[in-house]
């Protein structure tokens, strides 16, 4: 605590601002770096890369630890050395030879954490890996329903989010291939996974994004709303307005992006997972990857609700959900302190630099104080506390 106090006296100094109630992003890159630090103590094996024996959960970890390095560089020498041992020692931490495993979905996470790397880095390797990551899921490209990717090479299920993840990988590699060609292979890769997406009717008319389609009819079957189906399809719709220069894919996720904030939080507007009561790692997991993309997207197509939204979670994950002696994080962001795991850590580890980057941003919007967390006025759309 002293050590924290000095530093961020010692940042509000050099900076000239006064210390005030509400955090300031040094505040949160400052907690930020406590909680990556107090992940890889409690929950890393170092010797794999991997964060309590868990797969796709780990690789959405390291992406917080990517993220975090790439906002501030003085974190490079910390996260780089534990996600290149991840790089080379992961899958055979779990009895596989490459990052090809039975699951489209797990590939993408692992996609997506090497483009980090790559965005970090500038080294290829990491990209070659995404792309090759990328081709086996599109080579299960069609499902019976029209188009899509199975969720799994079993072919059991359709699911939204190995669909989403295949659309955010795409859209991030045709902005990063070195290639043209390639680019226009992306590109038009993203494109279908939109317009298939759409044709799926795999958003209800409330913006929600229903998890997946029954392959009896190639309907809405599993009507469950998770955070994260609401997060990924964010970032992969910002990486492909890039792309193509298509505005209009904004205004698009940015109602997604809404119907989250409206229908998955609490009346003090903190964001819930409300499609299980489940709080281990995996579903824990999933409200920072919401938080991550909602950041993505705040920078490209800002708005004082989005800002307001991240700095209010990040805050309640501060003085609700964290533990002050040694910055472990609990899964419910409204508190109180309970039963944390590598799953929450890295989703609060996601919200915490999200709000850290915010100030950076010269897109920068200002605050709202009237309504800041104040965004569920909706009394249908209040919800039952799971605990
Ligand atoms: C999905 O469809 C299957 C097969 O039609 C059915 O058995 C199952 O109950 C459905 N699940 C949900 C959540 O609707
Ligand atoms: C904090 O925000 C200020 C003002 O937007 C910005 O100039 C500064 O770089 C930020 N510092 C950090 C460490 O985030
Ligand atoms: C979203 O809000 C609508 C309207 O209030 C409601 O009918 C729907 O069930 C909500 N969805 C979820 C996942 O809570």
């Amino acid at each position: 605590m002293l050590f924290f106090h000095t530093t961020f006296l010692l940042l509000a100094g050099l900076l000239g601002t006064s210390v005030s109630a509400a955090p300031t992003n040094n505040t949160y890159l400052s907690i930020a770096h406590k909680v990556a630090n107090s992940m890889n103590d409690h929950y890393l094996d170092r010797t794999s890369g991997v964060y309590e024996n868990q797969w796709w959960n780990s690789a959405n970890d390291l992406t917080a630890l990517a993220d975090l390095a790439i906002i501030d560089p003085s974190f490079e020498a910390t996260a780089q050395p534990i996600i290149h041992t991840a790089f080379e020692q992961a899958p055979l931490s779990q009895g596989i030879a490459t990052f090809e495993n039975a699951w489209y979905d797990d590939e993408g996470w692992w996609a997506l954490l090497w483009i980090s790397m790559y965005d970090l880095t500038k080294d290829a390797i990491y990209l070659n890996e995404a792309e090759s990551l990328f081709k086996d899921m599109a080579a299960s490209w069609p499902t019976p329903c029209g188009g899509g990717i199975w969720w799994d090479r079993a072919q059991t299920y359709i699911a939204s989010i190995a669909n989403e993840l295949f659309l955010s990988v795409a859209a991030h590699l045709a902005n990063r291939t070195p290639n043209r060609d390639d680019k226009a292979s992306y590109t038009n890769w993203a494109m279908k996974e939109v317009d298939w997406f759409d044709h799926a009717n795999l958003i209800n008319e409330f913006g929600d994004v229903i998890d997946g389609i029954d392959l009896n009819g190639c309907t809405r079957n599993h009507t469950d709303v998770f955070t994260y189906n609401q997060g990924v399809i964010l970032g992969g719709l910002v990486e492909l307005s890039k792309a193509t220069g298509d505005a209009s894919l904004l205004p698009k996720a940015q109602a997604i992006a809404d119907a989250a904030i409206r229908n998955l939080t609490n009346t003090d507007g903190i964001l819930l997972e409300k499609g299980t009561k489940d709080q281990g790692a995996a579903f824990a997991q999933f409200k920072g990857i919401f938080i991550r993309n909602l950041q993505q997207l705040h920078s490209v197509a800002p708005k004082p609700s989005y800002a307001n939204f991240i700095r209010h979670n990040a805050d309640s994950i501060i003085n609700n959900a964290m533990n002050h002696e040694d910055y472990l994080i609990a899964p419910n962001w409204q508190g109180p302190f309970r039963d944390p795991n590598m799953g929450a850590q890295g989703a609060g580890l996601d919200a915490l630099v999200s709000a850290a980057s915010l100030s950076n941003k010269r897109d920068e919007v200002p605050v709202d104080t009237n309504s800041a967390g104040r965004v569920n006025q909706n009394p249908l759309a209040r919800i039952r506390d799971l605990t």
